[in-house]
């Protein structure tokens, strides 16, 4: 599907989001080899989410949908059943690498694949962990999917991670919990930290020293009964569209807003970007608070923050909407040590420094990152997203402050992420040119 996006003049009113696609991932999955029926509401309607609950649904767990709320009957740690056929995580890198986790603990065979995207992504970086671990794992020539695993008892491992990278890290704590012993993983730069904060909700026990994070075996885990909060790294790109076009506000309620995902909105305060934030709460370990936007001429005058280091992982899903944003302010963005951006859903680096080109940005590819130079005359052009669920989002964002009409190309990927995302930016369009 081509989508057509045109020139804002304002965006206004209140955008729902749908509920946080990591958390929704985690849920699940503990939800599944817990004991008893778990709810999970808000659960996101994203497709990853849904590949997610249909390889679950492969390996005999009962899932039923209602709306937004989910209900999943625990079949508790070592309740799964061997699976017909393989399972499909379809574009979902979490999916797969999560899994093959509780799957390393089983006692049977099990294959997940993916699409054409998953298919071309590492698994090495987890494959190496459950070895050590004891697990039987292959991969398509060395470490691509399809992985097929045949899991067992397993034992505890002592693991320091090579690369900052929270799939690997959950990978790695949930085959902890079918270990002989504790085990540790090390994070040097910190990851989203939800696997940690819901295996403690579920009942399994965690604990964490210094860089350090353990975790105990045959823990008993429960069902729960969750909200899920709404997903910050969707919020990013109607933060960052009220940040480019003119007398913009823009209202998200309910975002989740944990310490290791928030960075976004630091970052955007640190340039000048008046995000409010209300009623922030804790809800199951999740914060979670209402976010106000303004459009602030200010920020568009200034430089963003180079992005290195530390802030790569802490905003590593919202790069490619911030590469946006850079062309526009004045002292444009500079992007090193991303290299990990190479092999997400596409090299987003080069579909980055593609569609920017395409677009009339100048922006220079480096082998970690980007350089973008600011205040660009963006020109409407046809996006190739690669079928990249950010590419094609970040792009049509970008398309507001265009001149001309942009044409997103296989724009129904962000259904991945975000199913309803073109309808949310034309109603706010629409609420905007009526205020
Ligand atoms: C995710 C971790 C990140 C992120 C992905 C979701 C997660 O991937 O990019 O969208 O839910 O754990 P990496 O672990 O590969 O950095």
């Amino acid at each position: 599907m081509i989508q057509s996006v045109r020139p804002a003049t304002r965006l206004a009113g209140t955008v729902r989001l749908p509920g946080d696609k990591s958390i929704s991932h985690r849920y699940a999955l503990l939800a599944a080899i817990a004991q008893g029926t778990s709810e999970l509401r808000h659960f996101a309607s994203s497709q990853d989410c849904r590949s997610t609950l249909d390889c679950l649904r492969g390996l005999g767990v009962s899932v039923f949908e209602q709306g937004e709320t989910v209900i999943i009957e625990g079949r508790g740690l070592r309740g799964l059943t061997p699976p017909e056929r393989i399972l499909d995580a379809r574009n979902s890198g979490t999916t797969i690498r999560l899994l093959s986790g509780i799957l390393a603990g089983q006692p049977f065979e099990a294959s997940i694949t993916g699409d054409e995207s998953l298919s071309r992504r590492p698994m090495g970086r987890i494959l190496h962990p459950l070895r050590l671990m004891g697990a039987s794992v292959e991969c398509r020539d060395g470490e691509l999917p399809p992985v097929k695993i045949h899991g067992g008892r397993l034992k505890g491992v002592r693991y320091s991670l090579p690369v900052a990278s929270a799939q690997v890290k959950s990978c790695i704590l949930l085959a902890g919990l079918y270990a002989d012993s504790s085990s540790q993983v090390e994070e040097k730069i910190p990851t989203r930290d939800h696997t940690e904060i819901a295996l403690r909700l579920f009942g399994a026990r965690i604990h964490r020293s210094a860089d350090w994070i353990g975790v105990e075996p045959d823990p008993v885990l429960h069902a729960q009964s969750l909200d899920i909060p709404g997903d910050l790294s969707g919020a990013a790109f109607f933060l960052t569209a009220a940040a480019l076009v003119p007398d913009s506000t823009i209202r998200l309620n309910g975002v989740g807003l944990n310490r290791t995902r928030r960075e976004l909105l630091d970052y955007l305060q640190a340039a000048g970007l008046d995000i409010a934030v209300e009623n922030e709460r804790e809800d199951a370990g999740e914060r979670r608070g209402d976010l106000q936007v303004r459009h602030s001429p200010a920020l568009l005058r200034s430089a963003l923050p180079p992005i290195h280091g530390r802030l790569v992982p802490a905003l590593i899903d919202e790069i490619p909407i911030l590469a946006i944003l850079g062309s526009q302010v004045a002292g444009g963005l500079e992007i090193s040590d991303a290299q990990e951006l190479r092999i997400k859903e596409s090299d987003r680096i080069a579909a980055l420094a593609a569609n920017l080109h395409a677009m009339g940005a100048e922006a220079q590819e480096k082998p970690d990152g980007l350089r973008i130079s600011g205040r660009q005359r963006l020109s409407g052009a046809d996006i190739a997203t690669r079928g990249d669920h950010r590419i094609a989002m970040a792009f049509a964002v970008a398309a507001l402050g265009a001149q001309g009409e942009t044409r997103i190309h296989q724009a129904e990927c962000a259904d991945v992420s975000f199913p309803g995302f073109y309808e949310a930016l034309q109603a706010a369009q629409e609420t905007g040119s009526r205020a």
